[in-house]
Order: C-alpha cells, then sequence, then structure tokens
C-alpha cells in the first residue's frame, strides 16, 4: 500500500524509526498536559475558546481574516476548494497534488467539482502552464476554470518549496483572471522555515488554505482553513453538513496552540536530518529543502520489507520509489540507524 503500513500493530512498531511519515508523531508529554488543562465549550455553539484562539491565531498567521478548525487536511481542502468553485465548474492542479491523488475523488463524490491536471515536473509549479490551461466561463461548449490548487510543500515532490515568484505570478494573474487560488498548506510551517519567509508571504496568496496541525508540527489530529470571513462563514455551514462540526474540541486544539509554540522552529531540525539522509544514501543533499527525501529507482516493497525487518520503516510511494520523511519522533540517533540499515540495503 502506497506511503502506508497497516499490517503491523502498534505495540510492534515501538523502538523502530518511522519514516513512512511526518503524521506517525505521537503528542509528547507537554503536549498532553496542555490537551488535559485546556479550556473546554462547545464549539458548534462557537463556545470553545481554545478552538476560537486557535483560529485567530493561525488567520493572523496566515494574513487572513478569519479561520475554521477542521479535523483533516483532506477535509480543509475540500471546503476549501468548495468555497471557490461550484458544481460544474472546474478545479487545477498539478497531476500529483495530493487533492486529487490521495483525496478519494472527495471534489466530485461530494460536491460535483470537475478536477484536471497540468503536469508539473516534480510538482514545481510553473504560472504559465496554468494560464495555459484555464478555460473562460460564458462558452457553453467547455467547462469553466473557477480555482487552481497549489501543494506547498509538495508532497509527492519530495517537500519541494514553491517557488515564490511564480506563487507571485500566479497570484497577480488570477486577479485579474477571476480564478480563485486554493493553497494546500499542509506543510506550508516548512516552506516558511526553509525559506525564512513569514507564514503570511505564502497565505496572503490564496484565498482559501488549509494549513495542518498533524503532520512537522507533531499535534495528533487537525486543521485549519483560513479565508475571508464571508468564506470561513459559509465553511462553517460545509463542515457541518460533512459532519464536521466537533463540540469540546478545545482539548484538540490545544495540542495545535502547544505545537505552533514549541515545535515550528524545530522544524529546521528535521530539514537537517533529512539532509544528512540523503547525504548518506549518496543523493544530493542540496536538492532536499524540507523534510522529505524521495529514493528512486529501488525495489521499493523489497526495501521496504527488508528495511522494516531491521526495525526501519520507510513509506512506498510507487514500485520504484521510497519516500522517507524525517519529523519530531525521529532525533540523530535514529537518522543515523535508519541511514546505517537504508545504506546497505540500497548498496550505497
Ligand atoms: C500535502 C497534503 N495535503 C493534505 C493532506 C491531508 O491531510 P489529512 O491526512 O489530515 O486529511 C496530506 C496528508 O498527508 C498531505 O500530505
Amino acid at each position: 500500500m502506497y506511503g502506508i503500513d497497516t499490517d503491523r500493530p502498534a505495540a510492534a512498531l515501538d523502538g523502530a524509526v518511522d519514516l513512512r511519515s511526518d503524521t506517525v508523531t505521537r503528542p509528547t508529554a507537554g503536549m498532553r498536559r496542555a490537551m488535559a488543562e485546556a479550556e473546554v465549550g462547545d464549539d458548534v455553539y462557537r463556545e470553545d475558546p481554545t478552538v476560537r484562539a486557535l483560529e485567530e491565531r493561525v488567520a493572523a498567521l496566515l494574513g487572513h481574516e478569519d479561520a475554521l478548525f477542521v479535523p483533516t487536511g483532506s477535509m480543509g481542502n475540500q471546503i476549501g476548494m468548495r468555497l471557490v468553485c461550484e458544481p460544474g465548474e472546474e478545479v487545477l492542479a498539478d497531476a500529483d497534488a495530493h487533492v486529487f491523488t490521495y483525496e478519494l475523488g472527495a471534489a466530485a463524490a461530494l460536491f460535483g467539482l470537475s478536477s484536471r491536471t497540468v503536469e508539473s515536473p516534480g510538482g514545481r509549479l510553473s504560472a504559465d502552464r496554468f494560464v495555459a490551461q484555464v478555460r473562460p466561463r460564458g462558452d457553453w461548449h467547455v467547462v469553466p476554470t473557477a480555482a487552481v490548487a497549489v501543494e506547498n510543500t509538495h508532497n509527492r515532490g519530495g517537500g519541494l518549496v514553491q517557488p515564490l515568484d511564480e506563487l507571485q505570478r500566479l497570484w497577480d494573474w488570477s486577479r485579474t483572471a477571476g480564478v480563485a487560488v486554493h493553497l494546500d498548506g499542509a506543510r506550508i510551517w516548512n516552506a516558511a522555515v526553509a525559506t525564512g519567509k513569514d507564514l503570511a508571504t505564502y497565505g496572503r496568496l490564496a484565498d482559501t488554505a488549509s494549513v495542518c496541525l498533524s503532520k512537522g508540527l507533531g499535534a495528533p489530529v487537525g486543521s485549519v482553513l483560513v479565508a475571508s470571513a464571508e468564506r470561513i462563514a459559509a465553511a462553517r455551514l460545509w463542515r457541518k453538513r460533512l459532519g464536521g462540526g466537533m463540540r469540546q474540541v478545545g482539548v484538540l486544539a490545544a495540542a495545535g496552540l502547544y505545537a505552533l509554540d514549541h515545535h515550528y522552529d524545530r522544524l529546521a531540525e528535521d530539514h537537517e536530518h533529512a539532509q544528512a539522509l540523503a547525504g548518506r544514501l549518496g543523493l544530493d543533499p542540496a536538492a532536499v529543502e524540507t523534510n522529505i527525501v524521495v529514493v528512486d529507482g529501488v525495489n521499493a516493497p523489497l526495501v521496504a520489507e527488508a528495511a522494516k525487518a531491521q526495525g526501519v520503516l520507510v513509506g512506498q510511494v510507487g514500485a520504484s520509489r521510497l519516500r522517507l520523511v524525517t519529523h519530531l519522533d525521529v532525533d540523530r540517533a535514529g537518522i543515523d540507524r535508519a541511514a546505517a540499515v537504508l545504506a546497505g540495503l540500497l548498496d550505497r
């Protein structure tokens, strides 16, 4: 199964170096304390102060008016796209985008949105490629393009940071073209830490953006959708329709706030670990921009199985491609152990 290893009981994972994904982190003792002590209320009544604090904080960080706490990045993305695209209109995204690859056709299945992919080698955004594909409204022959979805950092693109000049060009063009931009910013934190830019630099170049607390930041659950106040009011209805209206969920929002306070700056460490791992595997460390290392041209199932037998878990993202993701729960000793095992198996 791509990127996921489900056939091993959780207890057996203890002690393994788990590089399958940055979603596998477990809440730290400090985070658990913050969760236990969180002030809560019924968030469907908008009475949970901790959720509200998280929403306000993330909206401000991303340079948006308002925000909505949602259980997952997939829900954040799907609602975000629905806010800017009507049934029968289309969203464009690159062919490897998470929104089209890993969200099980939700845009079509749930909302009647049409999806079209644009080839973007390695996931790297080229504004021109999108501009060339846009189809106009008001022409009864074609599906009108309502939105472009951009992923930053790019998961299948090996954690690449989208070039700011291309994001800016896409944004400037979109303002005149009447096309919205949705940002899948599941790992936007990694992009900001890697470039030293602030989050709003990226957030301001999108009409809607979904950011995840449950990836590199290490919260057990939760994403936040940011947009204008008007759009967030509509998003609240969509979240409820989808069954995502949650009650005393400040216990989860507290994990997100804790993660922003304690786990943001340390993402740089994950990036260093990823570069070190790449170097040990004979790859160019400079090509690793954030926390994901892609190893191509290998027998992925065979290597993954052999590594697992030696206590190292890796992700498979294709028959010949492995993905190694660094995160909070893998320290330098774990990286060294994984590097030794994988270098042996890959004969590097
Ligand atoms: C780039 C990207 N977007 C969105 C998501 C979806 O997040 P979730 O698993 O919380 O639905 C993921 C999950 O890994 C992701 O990598």
